[in-house]
């Protein structure tokens, strides 16, 4: 302990810190020598990591007591001793020279140099500069174009899409050393752009895309007290960046040696850093963890599932928890016309770098185009804000999807008709209808060519049983449905109240309600227009209760009440509305 604070001492002595945080043309820092940004923030210098020998030029926090370094200019080639000098040259470049003046790094520029000087900005920022020239479209090189592990507030993350320069992330190889990891942390342009992480050349972590609130695969992203965060998407460059709500709170985001990505806040009461969070949450992160066309569900076990319509392609390796291969659809698909969507709500978006995206399209053009295209297979809103806008669309097998239990999104994925109609009214989504009517009222139509048929049927065969003078015995056997009283349906109702209407259908409205007993119904006023005689609507909701699928949504009973009539059914959230409105 007393060991390390002498350290320390000696340490802060060797350091003399210039109380300038400018360098002009050949002035020189040595090593031991600091310059540092004019709030006091950072300070530029020679150092060498935790336990190694080497020293290298960077910046670190100058308030943060750990030393933390954010940036460094010779990762790759390290000084082996304290020779070093860092220079500023005539032609507006930064150089690095060893004992034997050899130039061991350089930074560079492409535009001519006058009355060059470098100057750390309170930012962090180590900029080159013309004279007094601050207007940053104008530097001649700055840091933040160059990050090494860490974004810090102010830098973007990202591409300039008319130079082509790429600002990303690239780990150290350990907390020792420097020097190029095997991770990266980069904004992939393809599709819809969005962040990954990469083990070499491996992705092993996928932000998703973003979705004018935030990137599909960070649901915790979300305003804070700490900072403001924005994504960029232009012509002229796409970046992530945040700035500090409170410009004395100190906060970072880290590629660490071991590929995570992660936002440390430092707290100066315990004067240590937190994790404030991490991009990697959860199993379910690891990229493609379940393969294509799986989804992940953290608190499942097994954790991997196949998309609905899907199954294991290799069964007994899906079943060992070896989920690589995916799943394959469970009947193959042909492309035409009759192909409709499935929609999967609450999920992180698939891998967008098979994607494509029109931000003025609606999601009602998005489905018909995605229909077009044969090897589109999936189809979604590319912002989300306001109801949702533009267009997101998929080519190609589906990958990486993750179930969310907040802010997850919806997407629509390509289906065969015979597929759908199995999955019946579950898919409300289908076909990009997204305003309930259109489905209500084709439902609705659907619905009346049913029970006209049902009533056509029965009058048929009830004139053939009124024929065979054979009809009540058969008829009291098959009424086991219960009549419920009006009042029960009333209290359940809260008197038919307009906040407990589902909707309404060709047939009359569709209510929502609670019995005495907790079970949640859902009630279909029949419209008063419909003259039937009381036996006859007996007659139809015996029909009906056969006709329906019971495995979908149960027929409780039915209630009359002089002109009401009503069909109770148990009500399903799950299940589609549109079932209880057609019915
Ligand atoms: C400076 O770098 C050159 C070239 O790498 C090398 O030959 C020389 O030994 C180095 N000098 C010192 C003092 O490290
Ligand atoms: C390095 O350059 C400086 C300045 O140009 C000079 O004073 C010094 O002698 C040189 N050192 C060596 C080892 O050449
Ligand atoms: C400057 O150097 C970086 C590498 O540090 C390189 O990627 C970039 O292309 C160079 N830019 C110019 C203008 O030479
Ligand atoms: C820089 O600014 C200072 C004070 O604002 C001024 O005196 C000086 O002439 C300027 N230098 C250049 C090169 O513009
Ligand atoms: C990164 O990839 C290398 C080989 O390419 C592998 O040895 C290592 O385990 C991987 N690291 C992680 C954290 O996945
Ligand atoms: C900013 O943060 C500092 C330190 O945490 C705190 O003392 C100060 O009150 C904060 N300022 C505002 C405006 O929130
Ligand atoms: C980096 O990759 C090498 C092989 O390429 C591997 O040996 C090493 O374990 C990896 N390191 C990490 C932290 O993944
Ligand atoms: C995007 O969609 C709009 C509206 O449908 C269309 O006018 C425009 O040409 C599309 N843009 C591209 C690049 O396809
Ligand atoms: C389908 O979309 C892909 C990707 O945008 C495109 O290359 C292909 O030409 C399209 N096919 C048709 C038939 O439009």
């Amino acid at each position: 302990m007393e060991g390390f604070a002498t350290l320390v001492l000696v340490f802060s002595i060797l350091r003399i810190s210039i109380a300038v945080d400018t360098m002009t043309v050949n002035q020189i820092i040595t090593d031991g020598e600091t310059i540092t940004s004019a709030g006091g923030s950072f300070e530029l210098g020679f150092f060498s990591p935790d336990s190694s020998k080497n020293r290298y030029v960077g910046i670190w926090y100058k308030k943060v007591a750990t030393r933390t370094v954010v940036w460094v200019a010779n990762r790759q080639i390290p000084l082996t001793d304290s020779s070093g000098v860092l220079k500023v040259t005539d032609r507006g470049t930064l150089v690095i020279l060893n004992g034997t003046n050899t130039t061991i790094w350089s930074s560079n520029s492409s535009r001519p140099a006058q009355n060059p000087n470098a100057q750390l900005l309170d930012s962090g920022n180590l900029v080159m500069k013309n004279g007094n020239d601050s207007d940053s479209e104008n530097f001649l090189w700055q840091s933040f174009d160059y990050p090494c592990d860490t974004l810090l507030p102010g830098m973007k993350f990202g591409r300039n899409r008319v130079t082509g320069l790429d600002r990303y992330l690239s780990s150290w190889k350990t907390t020792d050393d420097p020097s190029i990891g095997n991770f990266t942390y980069r904004l992939d342009p393809g599709g819809s752009p969005q962040l990954l992480v990469r083990n070499g050349s491996t992705v092993t972590f996928r932000s998703g895309p973003w979705n004018g609130l935030r990137f599909s695969g960070f649901p915790q992203l979300r305003p804070n007290s700490v900072y403001r965060y924005a994504f960029i998407f232009n012509d002229k460059e796409m970046y992530y960046t945040f700035e500090l709500v409170n410009s004395s709170v100190i906060t970072r985001l880290v590629l660490s040696p071991e590929g995570y990505a992660q936002r440390f806040t430092w707290i100066d009461r315990t004067g240590d850093w937190i994790l404030y969070s991490s991009a990697q949450t959860d199993d379910c992160d690891s990229y493609a963890l379940c393969g294509v066309y799986g989804i992940c569900k953290i608190n499942r076990s097994p954790k991997c599932e196949c998309m609905k319509g899907f199954e294991p392609k290799f069964q007994s390796n899906w079943d060992m928890a070896d989920w690589s291969d995916g799943c394959v659809r469970s009947t193959p698909m042909v492309c035409q016309k009759s192909n409709g969507f499935l929609k999967y709500s609450g999920v992180k978006l698939p891998d967008t770098r098979n994607s494509w995206l029109n931000e003025s399209m609606n999601l009602k053009e998005c489905a018909s185009l995605c229909l077009r295209n044969c090897s589109c297979t999936a189809y979604t809103n590319s912002d989300i804000r306001g109801g949702g806008s533009g267009c997101l669309l998929w080519f190609g097998d589906l990958t990486d999807i993750r179930e969310y239990t907040e802010n997850g999104q919806d997407f629509y994925i390509r289906m065969a008709k015979s597929e759908l109609d199995a999955f019946a009214m579950t898919s409300s989504g289908s076909k990009g209808a997204k305003r309930k009517w259109v489905i209500v009222s084709t439902v609705s139509i659907v619905g009346m060519i049913l029970l006209s048929l049902v009533l056509t049927l029965y009058v048929l065969r009830k004139k053939r049983l009124r024929r065979k003078g054979a009809e009540n015995n058969e008829r009291e056997e098959d009424l086991e449905l219960p009549l419920f009283d009006l009042d029960t349906i009333l209290n359940a109702t809260d008197n038919f109240s307009n906040d407990n209407k589902l909707g309404e259908g060709g047939f009359g409205p569709v209510y929502k309600g609670m019995l005495q007993d907790g079970k949640e119904i859902a009630v279909k006023r029949l419209s008063k227009e419909s003259r039937q005689g009381l036996d006859e609507f007996k007659n139809e909701v015996i029909h009906i209760s056969k006709l329906q699928h019971r495995n979908l949504v149960k027929l409780l009973g039915c209630c009359i009440h002089g002109e009401e009539k009503m069909l109770i059914y148990e009500y399903m959230p799950n299940k589609s509305l549109d079932f209880f409105i057609f019915g």
